[in-house]
């Protein structure tokens, strides 16, 4: 990890409402000035369900809270005639910096496809926010073809749109980790994150190689956070279930403080 900002994401999926979201971000802020964090160390973000970001939006913007957020996706489109869909216009509206994109659970449930997730980061750029690409292997992936190559092809497909200069995350997720408690080994992320920069580099330069922040996610927790940070080519983490639990949350997120870092 060389001159990267760490971010720790909080990816909440469908938790929370809009009145709870507001407590927690207001806790996870108390909780992280008591704890004394450096915000230019590391960034924390939450991604809270579409109709909490409205709250989340006026408690940061009022408090000035050293909290990003975003959305968990947006539409291919920017406005007309699809219902259910969220422009990415609307979450730039309520100052999103981040929004995930092809996560695993809109992949399966969702039947996205790389060239879907190509679109919408397009989409994402379109309406200045940073798009978190979300790559893994699932364990029949990792069966047949290995770790890297699934998430590399992903990968390859989603920067597809992206013009150099853009900014992106990367999170490698291997799909058999997430939610299974059951993370992959440091060694095994660090592994696939370089096979992961490696495309950045080739397909955006290698300045962009360089400074583009990767991701870990798949049963982070505070326990073994400290062990990913170690690897040189991770820069952080897309957190679930953990992302729920405050004090853990934030534990993650002061990962520097744990022993032997
Ligand atoms: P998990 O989820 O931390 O609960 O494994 C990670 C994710 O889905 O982003």
């Amino acid at each position: 990890m060389t001159g990267r900002r760490p971010l720790i994401a909080g990816n909440w999926k469908m938790n929370l409402d809009h009145l709870q979201s507001i407590a927690f971000v207001q806790k996870l802020a108390w909780t992280l000035r008591d704890a004394k964090h450096d915000k230019g160390a590391v960034e924390v973000a939450v991604f809270p369900p579409f109709t909490d970001l409205r709250s989340v939006q006026t408690l940061v913007n009022s408090d000035e809270l050293p909290i990003a957020y975003g959305g968990q996706d947006l539409s291919a489109f920017d406005s007309g005639a699809y219902t259910g869909e969220i422009s990415g216009a609307f979450l730039h509206a309520l100052d999103c910096r981040y929004v995930i994109i092809g996560h695993s659970e809109r992949r399966q449930y969702h039947h996205e496809t790389d060239e879907t997730v190509a679109t919408k980061v397009a989409a994402a750029f379109r309406h200045q926010l940073i798009p978190v690409v979300c790559v893994g292997e699932t364990a029949e992936d990792l069966e047949t073809h290995g770790a890297s190559a699934i998430p590399v092809a992903q990968l390859r497909e989603a920067l597809a749109p992206v013009t150099r200069g853009s900014e992106v995350v990367v999170a490698y997720e291997p799909v058999w980790a997430i939610g299974s408690g059951q993370a992959a080994t440091p060694a095994q992320a660090q592994q696939v994150c370089a096979a992961l920069r490696a495309v950045v580099a080739e397909v955006l330069g290698e300045d962009a190689g360089a400074a583009t922040r990767i991701l870990y996610g798949g049963s982070v927790k505070a326990a073994n956070i400290a062990s990913f940070m170690r690897e040189a080519d991770i820069d952080g983490a897309l957190v679930g279930g953990a992302s729920l639990l405050l004090e853990e949350f934030a534990s993650i997120a002061q990962y520097q403080k744990h022993v032997g870092i």
